[in-house]
């Protein structure tokens, strides 16, 4: 059963919705619900959602995130509705419209898209309806729990550890750094300085860091990396940024994690990445394709993170 005195929570637009009890609670779940897997239609979670529809709704591509979330919805038992890219969030009708269309017919959705104002705004003209931020330019909360997963997994208990991001502060390193730092985890961060974290999500980071947890920003990727016990990298180029690329690719070129900088890092350091990756660009193939690469363990970790935040926004008793 789920802890009594966890609140229930409406939306996930961001790690900082959760309270660090919360996010310890879905991290634990995640692996339960990893353990039950295998289990299949017997697992104590598989009609969780039943007669529950949650819609998902994608203004930009997905690989994992879309598969990840269909898949979960679908083994706790509910129903996966796909919204077309069609309904033009924002420029067919008001953003606060569609929400309160979707309220009437779906419990949930998951949103893709490119501003977490917009998302905010979505989430605020609804109620009723929970909503998952799947990913804007600011944060992606989602790709965070699997990360903290996949370190949980691989290096333990996770407070005092030491990690590095190195390249675009973006979203996914927003996430990392607010994820983080409620479990206790020092993070280094390594940017050129125009591409660094925004102050924001450094001052939110200290407001919510528990057990000591330090959040230091480098401009030397070589700083940052040493003796820390994993390095993650991120794409120079989001979405949408397509048009930098040529001068992003000259930006970050000494970012690019390679042998020489993850040697480094702690003997047996991981090597992460959220995915895609750009071979030859933020990461090489040898570091890519390395032992110490878990990439994959975080891309099947989407899945397992993403079926606890479902139970706990929409079937809290459910659960532990
Ligand atoms: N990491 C991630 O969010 O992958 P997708 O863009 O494929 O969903």
């Amino acid at each position: 059963m789920v802890d009594a005195t966890l609140t229930r929570r409406k939306d996930f637009l961001s790690i900082l919705d959760f309270d660090p009890p919360e996010l310890d609670h879905c991290l634990q779940l995640a692996a339960q619900l990893k353990a039950d897997r295998s289990l299949g239609r017997q697992a104590p979670t598989a009609d969780a959602l039943n007669g529950r529809h949650v819609g998902m709704l994608f203004d930009k591509p997905s690989l994992r995130t879309r598969t990840t979330f269909e898949i979960a919805i679908r083994e706790l038992g509910g129903h996966p509705v796909a919204l077309q890219p069609d309904v033009a969030l924002g420029h067919r009708e008001p953003v606060a419209d569609v929400a309160r269309n979707l309220e009437r017919w779906v419990n949930a959705v998951i949103i893709r898209t490119f501003s977490q104002y917009l998302l905010q705004e979505f989430a605020a003209a609804a109620p009723q309806l929970h909503v998952v931020n799947a990913l804007t330019d600011q944060e992606h909360p989602c790709q965070a729990l699997a990360d903290c997963l996949t370190l949980q997994e691989r290096i333990g208990p996770l407070r005092g550890r030491t990690i590095a991001y190195v390249g675009d502060g973006n979203n996914v390193a927003t996430s990392l750094v607010h994820a983080a730092a409620m479990l206790g985890v020092h993070v280094h961060v390594a940017s050129p300085e125009p591409y660094q974290l925004p102050h924001a999500v450094v001052q939110q980071a200290t407001a919510v860091a528990r057990h000591g947890a330090r959040l230091r920003l480098f401009t030397d990727a070589a700083d940052a990396v040493a003796g820390v016990d994993a390095v993650y990298t991120d794409t120079w180029t989001s979405m949408g940024q397509e048009a930098e690329a040529d001068l992003r690719r000259r930006v970050f070129a000494a970012y690019q994690v390679n042998d020489e900088l993850m040697a480094l890092a702690k003997p047996g350091a991981l090597f992460m990445h959220c995915l895609p990756a750009h071979r030859g660009e933020e990461v090489t193939a040898e570091v890519f394709e390395s032992e110490v690469s878990v990439v994959f363990e975080q891309a099947e970790n989407r899945l397992h993170g993403q079926k606890a935040l479902l139970l706990m926004l929409l079937a809290p008793s459910v659960g532990l």
